[in-house]
């Protein structure tokens, strides 16, 4: 997995990034100017969710969201690693 691409969309404008396997999706976000919501990083408060909507990331740690959540989609941006090479990730639908 070496080009992790990770597109988000936030406030209906969608912008691609380049990710890294040990950086979460909201690092990521942050460290291009995207602004994504968050507060805690630390997988209790829920303000980064986001849906994805395409690819794969893993949960480090999640307090919050349900097993029926998880299966729609829904993530803690702040606690998502990249799995997959092509990530979108929408934080307006949730
Ligand atoms: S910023 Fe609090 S759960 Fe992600």
């Amino acid at each position: 997995m070496e080009n992790i691409k990770i597109t988000f969309k936030v406030d209906g404008i969608e912008t691609s990034v380049v990710g890294e396997k040990d950086k979460t999706v909201l690092d990521s976000a942050i460290d291009n100017d995207i602004d994504a919501p968050y507060s805690c990083r630390g997988g209790a408060c829920a303000t980064c969710i986001g849906k994805i909507k395409n690819g794969k990331v893993e949960l480090e740690q999640n307090y919050i969201l349900t097993d029926s959540e998880l299966e729609d989609g829904l993530i803690l941006t702040c606690q998502a690693y990249p799995k997959s090479e092509n990530i979108y990730i929408d934080i307006d639908d949730v």
